[in-house]
Order: structure tokens, then C-alpha cells, then sequence
């Protein structure tokens, strides 16, 4: 089993190369934003919960993101690998992967931490904004996403880092640019299913 988190500001295109990695390496896509999308737009009660944060630009608590990613991880025991999408955002959610990825015998096995100037996060989201109906994709709202990243995301690379597994890969290039950059690391572990 190969285990990754693919990290990075808001708009670094943690998304869009999830879905490219996922065609070459068959890994399970765990994307903590989609969840909790999705939780928002059935009107679940952890959905109207979470979308009071959401909608501010401020992380949910860890408890809830924590909750699901357990019961996510789960769903698929026969899994080649999972690939961690907007997770773990903070070092308590760090610490609660760690000890679940554990209890199933293995572990995260690399960090791929995208490295995108702010202009071009701000540019790439307001891009987005016409098509993505995202309720957090405004100015206001963008400048609060990166400004919680800083405070609370980015302690997380530091975090896998004491461990040697964190890689800084630049992500301002293309998107297959950054694509070929990811395959390689990845292929250091993993060869393409
Ligand atoms: P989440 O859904 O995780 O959003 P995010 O981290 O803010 O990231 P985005 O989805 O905006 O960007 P991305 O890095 O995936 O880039 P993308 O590929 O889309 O989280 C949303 C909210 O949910 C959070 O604010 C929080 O409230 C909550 N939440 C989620 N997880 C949580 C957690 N673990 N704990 C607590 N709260 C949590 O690309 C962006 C755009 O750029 C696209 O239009 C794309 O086409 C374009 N693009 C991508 N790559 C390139 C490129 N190389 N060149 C040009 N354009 C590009």
C-alpha cells in the first residue's frame, strides 16, 4: 500500500492533479472538500454545520474532518493506496491519520507540497469562480482561505518533514508540467497501474 498526501494552498491545483495521479496510479482519491461539499449540498446536519465555516473561509473542526476520513477509509480495505487531498489541514489532524493509518498496518509514505505564488492562487480561483458555483470562491473569502492556510495548513508540511517524507514540488507550470514533476516522485515508490 502506498499512502500520500498531495498538499498546497487553496487554488494550487491539489484537485486537479488528484484526478491525474488517480488515472495513472489507481489510487483511493480522499478529497475532505468534496466530502463536506457534498454534506452541504444534501443539507445534512454536518453539512449546514460546516457550511457556516466554509462559506467564511475558516477550517471545520477537526472532529468532524476526522470522522469522515476514518469512515471513508474504510469503505475501500482493498485499496493500492489512498491519495489525501485537503488533508490533514491541521497537526491534530496529522496526528489522528498517523494513528488510523496505523491501526491498519501502514502509514504515509510521502507529502507532495505544490509551490504556487499567491498572485496566481488569487488569479486561478477568481478564474474559476464564473463555472465552479463555489460559495468560497470570491475575493473576500480567497484572502481568508490563504490566510488560515498560513496559520494552521502549513505547520502540517513541517510536520512530515521531521519524518523525511515532505518533497516541494514548483506547481506554477503547466498542468501537465506539474504532472510530469508529481509522476516522478511518485514513481520512486510506485510504478503506473
Ligand atoms: P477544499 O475543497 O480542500 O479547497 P482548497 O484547499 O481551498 O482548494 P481548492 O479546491 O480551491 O484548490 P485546489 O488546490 O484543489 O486547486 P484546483 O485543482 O481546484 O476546501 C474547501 C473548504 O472546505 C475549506 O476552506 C474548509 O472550510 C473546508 N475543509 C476542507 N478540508 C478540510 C479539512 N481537512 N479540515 C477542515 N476544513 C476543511 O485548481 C484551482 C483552479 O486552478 C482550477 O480552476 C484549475 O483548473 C486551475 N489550475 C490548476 N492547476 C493549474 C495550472 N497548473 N495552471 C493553470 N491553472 C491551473
Amino acid at each position: 500500500m502506498f499512502n500520500l498526501i498531495l498538499f498546497g494552498p487553496p487554488g494550487s491545483g491539489k484537485g486537479t492533479q488528484s484526478s491525474n495521479i488517480v488515472s495513472t496510479f489507481q489510487l483511493q482519491h480522499i478529497s475532505t472538500g468534496d466530502l463536506l461539499r457534498d454534506e452541504v449540498s444534501r443539507q445534512t446536519p454536518l453539512g449546514v454545520e460546516a457550511r457556516k465555516y466554509m462559506d467564511q473561509g475558516l477550517l471545520v473542526p477537526d472532529e468532524v474532518v476526522i470522522g469522515m476520513i476514518s469512515s471513508k477509509i474504510d469503505e475501500t480495505p482493498n485499496a493500492r493506496g489512498f491519495i489525501f487531498d485537503g488533508f490533514p489541514r491541521t497537526k491534530a489532524q496529522a496526528e489522528a491519520l498517523d494513528k488510523l493509518l496505523e491501526f491498519k498496518n501502514t502509514q504515509i509514505h510521502l507529502l507532495l507540497s505544490l509551490q504556487v505564488p499567491e498572485e496566481e492562487l488569487t488569479r486561478r480561483m477568481l478564474g474559476r469562480a464564473a463555472t465552479s458555483g463555489r460559495s468560497d470562491d470570491n475575493e473576500e473569502v480567497i484572502t481568508k482561505r490563504i490566510k488560515e492556510y498560513h496559520a494552521k495548513t502549513a505547520p502540517v508540511e513541517n510536520y512530515y518533514d521531521q519524518f523525511g517524507k515532505v518533497e516541494r514540488i514548483k506547481g506554477d507550470g503547466t498542468i501537465d508540467d506539474t504532472f510530469k514533476l508529481l509522476g516522478k516522485e511518485i514513481e520512486k515508490y510506485l510504478l503506473p497501474a
